[in-house]
């Protein structure tokens, strides 16, 4: 598994990468949901795991990261919206996360749980819903290699985004070490995204605006220019 620094340098070199969120997806037909998104060039996927106390939703846990571990050599970026994350990382990092994401709301103890990430060789994410002030994460930016700012409340495909996204990102692109990776999700699609670049997003996750396009490619592929991306191929 790839250090954590070379996994983030990865995504810095690519970006802006857009990140499909692994839950409107055919889930019956992974493989090929997979291979699809490959062939259209996107450079990592973003799996959304939900354990129904932390969000109100259910979703999937370690079998799914490590079958897509086994079909992909691109990076999982494993979003944990759950309680007590700490009991489950090491799980998840076994499973083949390269990146673990844990809610600063989900624990009393994020820096211990970040700490316990890389000490498991993975990359750290600290996420922060709406509602949650910019400076619930600041204490953690040395600890974190990327910070997900939430534009939606964490549990849900499809809803709007919320532009408080915005000011969270501008801060943080001014507060934050060079670095740090920041990270939009939620309600990402054409009339956002562009917005999150110029805040400072570099990683953005897309689900609706991908999974419910006949063309994967091509909504990828215009996401990426509309967030400053080169044309791609
Ligand atoms: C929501 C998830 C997001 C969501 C994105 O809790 O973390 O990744 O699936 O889906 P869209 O892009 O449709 O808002
Ligand atoms: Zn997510």
């Amino acid at each position: 598994m790839p250090v954590p620094e070379e996994t983030m340098n990865r995504l810095r070199t690519v970006a802006p990468v857009i990140l499909p969120s692994l839950l409107m997806c055919d889930f019956g037909n992974l493989e090929r949901e997979v291979r699809r998104l490959e062939d259209d060039g996107v450079h990592a996927l973003h799996l959304d795991v939900m354990d129904g106390h932390f969000v109100p939703n259910l979703t999937y846990g370690m079998p799914i990261v490590e079958a897509l571990r086994k079909l992909t050599t691109l990076p999982l970026d494993v979003h944990l919206m759950i309680s007590e994350p700490q009991r489950y990382v090491p799980a998840f990092v076994d499973a083949g996360s390269d990146v673990v994401t844990i809610h600063v709301e989900a624990t009393p103890n994020p820096g211990e749980v970040l700490d316990q990430i890389h000490a498991l060789g993975a990359a750290t994410g600290l996420a922060l819903n709406p509602d949650t002030p910019v400076t619930a994460v600041t204490p953690y930016l040395s600890q974190s290699d990327m910070v997900l700012v939430m534009s939606v409340n964490a549990g849900f495909g499809g809803q709007s985004f919320n532009p408080v996204a915005l000011e969270k990102l501008s801060y943080l692109r001014s507060v934050a070490p060079e670095s740090v990776l920041l990270e939009v999700d939620g309600g990402v699609n054409t009339a956002t995204i562009a917005q999150c670049a110029a805040a400072g997003a570099q990683l953005f996750v897309v689900g609706s605006a991908i999974f419910r396009q006949p063309d994967y490619g091509a909504a990828v592929k215009q996401l990426c220019e509309l967030a400053g991306g080169g044309i791609r191929r």
